[in-house]
């Protein structure tokens, strides 16, 4: 007897390239035997404009008794809750300092030690991963730090939804994930058009501090950050020094571990024009 393969379903989904404001036929097509059209609401719509790829995923898993408890006990003194409200640096820190924003705090070992360094400076942490928020509240509450704030979330949608134009003082990325599989470089965040709608949000001065152990993303980064029209490198190429204008990044695991492997780490400090 003859097996009869059945077709493989298949969707996929069309947008037009300027968005409408009616709903309209987006032109989902779903073939299983037979094609069908169907509507999609302005919710929907929206819903699906607001998608990009995450550079991120949700599957890393231990988190410890300790980092579960700083979760419970300790992150509500810190925690900003993501909206789509324009974040109150003033509420959040009941002053006006200097502001930096972090994106990807890890476990949250730089954030700590740099806003040790510096009281004087307001820091907003943002990461996804519960083990680092939770690594990260227990060392603030150990320090005594008061000048670090904490936002889960994807720092994509904070950037957008609730940072103000010409806002930071400066921004931290430092060792972001490198997804080295080139079918993965979709996925880095040190990439158009995130870098645009961040460096908007800079103030004119202010600065972006990039680091990485991975040549291939570091010469992504020069790329990206060199070839965005509101920042200038503050050096030639890749910084000779890890210091930025407000501060020196420390020594990390990831920094260690990129020398121990040989591949080198570099840093890259650009200035909001
Ligand atoms: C390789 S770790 C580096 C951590 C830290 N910066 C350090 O140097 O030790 C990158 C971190 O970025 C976080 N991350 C990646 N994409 C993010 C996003 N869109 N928003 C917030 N955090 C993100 C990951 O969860 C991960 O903890």
């Amino acid at each position: 007897m003859v097996e009869q393969r059945l077709p493989k379903p298949m969707t996929r989904v069309r947008f037009p390239s300027s968005a409408p404001s009616q709903p309209f036929e987006c032109g989902l097509w779903v073939r299983f035997f037979m094609t069908e059209k169907k509507v999609l609401s302005p919710e929907e719509i929206e819903i699906l404009k607001k998608k990009h790829i995450r550079s991120f995923t949700l599957r890393r898993g231990h988190i410890s008794q300790a980092q579960k408890r700083a979760l419970d006990e300790l992150l509500p003194r810190y925690a900003v809750q993501y909206n789509t409200e324009l974040f109150d640096r003033k509420a959040a820190f009941g002053r006006e300092a200097p502001f930096v924003l972090e994106i990807g705090c890890g476990m949250g070992e730089t954030t700590a030690s740099i806003a040790e360094q510096h009281p004087e400076v307001d820091f907003l942490g943002c990461e996804v991963f519960s083990a680092g928020v939770g690594a990260l509240a227990k060392r603030l509450d150990e320090m005594h730090l008061d000048n670090v704030r904490i936002i889960q979330h994807d720092a994509v949608e904070v950037v957008k939804d609730m940072i103000a134009p010409d806002s930071l003082d400066g921004v931290h990325i430092f060792f972001p994930d490198p997804w080295r599989k080139a079918r993965h470089h979709k996925r880095r965040l040190v990439a158009q058009p995130f870098i645009h709608e961040l460096a908007a949000r800079i103030r004119p001065g202010g600065y972006i501090h990039c680091a990485t152990d991975w040549e291939n993303y570091a010469e992504q980064m020069l790329e990206v950050l060199s070839g965005e029209p509101l920042l200038k490198n503050l050096h030639d190429g890749f910084s000779p020094v890890m210091a930025n204008p407000i501060t020196e990044r420390p020594m990390t695991k990831f920094h260690a571990r990129g020398e121990r492997l040989g591949h080198g780490v570099w840093d890259l400090i650009f200035i909001r024009l």
